[in-house]
């Protein structure tokens, strides 16, 4: 991002210079997908493209959201911050941080905002915790919120669930704002427990394709699924002994899932349970520097959200099976909600312009959609440049 240029067209935008800088990644999760919100293991990693958010306080009792991304621009007086915008304007992300900060008694100021961002929007990279995140900071920063990353980031997923209405779990928000340089984050997600695990891949890269078949969360199968893993969890916790589907092993669900009701119940808490299990087996072969292995739990997992989770979808499993046949492929994936979106490989440095140059034809011929291919540095998480 070349933030001289962004500097400038603030001052075009507003006549003045803005007095400060902040930047949130987007992210990809390497492994353990539709575990977060069944209190199971997550695994991304943040990246080195994201939001950028330049600011001028302005006395005026007003906040002006501008971005470079949206023809969109809305200004709004202080006393009507917390209304919601109507056809889902991208500035309820903002506003609802806004709201949550309001409600923690940390009231913004007349401010004018620009934000510009450089990861694909709708492609399942986290664009929205990714400005959820980088204004929760500048209001931290610039209004004496005094919060640490970890409340911002479950207020940032507080906001996305109660102000812009999507049910998301907090993998996104936590990826984001915590990410670390070179390392990939292993969180549990009902506890809250994790550690940064180095990223050991020496002559590998992760390559994030896109489908371009675009995804809207809120109006996806999202929320179904959610619903599915309640009903679940509810018919085989008939004892009470289960906060969630993650507190079920394989052992115990092989027990247990005569109880369901529905086979497809049955095929949704398996994904779930056997998830968990890959994660834990795919942060050791990571430390053990086995990316083989590595590659198989992130080709089984796609497996699973395909065959039991049912969240691929026909442009996804192309992009996939297009990338398994490369030679220096060690393993891919869907990767965040899925319907579309993303996907995430780790290819031999010597081997990405091959990949590119096949894979990308091939899938055009089979879906008819171009897609785009991102290499990826894992960057940190959210926080103010300058
Ligand atoms: C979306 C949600 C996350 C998570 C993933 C699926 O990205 O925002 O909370 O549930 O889907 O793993």
């Amino acid at each position: 991002m070349n933030t001289e240029a962004l500097k400038k067209s603030f001052k075009d935008l507003y006549q003045k210079e803005a007095e400060a800088l902040f930047f949130s990644p987007g992210r990809v999760n390497l492994i353990g997908e539709h575990t977060d919100y069944n209190g199971g293991y997550v695994f991304p990693c943040a990246l080195n493209f994201g939001t950028y958010l330049l600011v001028r306080r302005n006395n005026e009792k007003v906040v002006r959201f501008a971005s470079t991304n949206m023809d969109l621009k809305v200004e709004l007086t202080l006393d009507k911050l917390g209304e919601l915008q109507p056809d889902g304007a991208w500035v309820n992300y903002p506003l609802g941080v806004i709201d949550q900060f309001a409600k923690k008694g940390t009231k913004v100021e007349g401010m004018d905002l620009l934000y510009s961002g450089n990861i694909p929007n709708g492609a399942g990279l986290s664009s929205s915790a990714s400005i959820e995140l980088v204004t929760s900071v500048l209001i931290n920063d610039l209004f004496g919120g005094k919060l640490a990353m970890m409340d911002m980031v479950k207020l940032s997923q507080d906001a996305e669930n109660q102000f812009v209405g999507v049910n998301c779990g907090i993998m996104d928000q936590f990826a984001v704002g915590m990410g670390k340089e070179n390392h990939a984050l292993a969180l549990k997600c009902d506890t809250l427990k994790w550690e940064a695990v180095p990223l050991k891949l020496d002559g590998y890269k992760i390559v994030i394709s896109n489908t371009n078949k675009r995804r809207g969360l809120a109006d996806s199968k999202y929320n179904e699924r959610r619903s599915e893993c309640e009903q679940a969890l509810a018919e085989m916790n008939t004892e009470g002994k289960f906060e969630t589907l993650s507190d079920i092993s394989f052992d115990m669900f092989n027990d247990l899932h005569s109880k369901l009701s529905k086979e497809v119940l049955l095929r949704r808490a398996r994904h779930v349970i056997t998830e968990n299990q890959r994660v834990l087996d795919a942060m050791k072969a990571l430390e053990q520097n086995n990316l083989a292995e590595f590659g198989q739990l992130m080709n089984a997992s796609h497996v699973s959200l395909r065959d039991d989770y049912e969240v691929t979808g026909i442009e996804l499993d192309a992009l996939v099976e297009e990338a398994w046949r490369i030679e220096g492929v060690v393993g891919s994936r869907m990767t965040g909600a899925g319907f579309g979106g993303c996907t995430v490989s780790i290819v031999k440095e010597a081997a990405v312009d091959r990949f590119i140059a096949e894979v990308g034809p091939a899938y055009e011929k089979r879906t008819g959609l171009k897609p785009e291919f991102y290499i990826a540095d894992v960057g940190d998480g959210a926080r103010r440049l300058e």
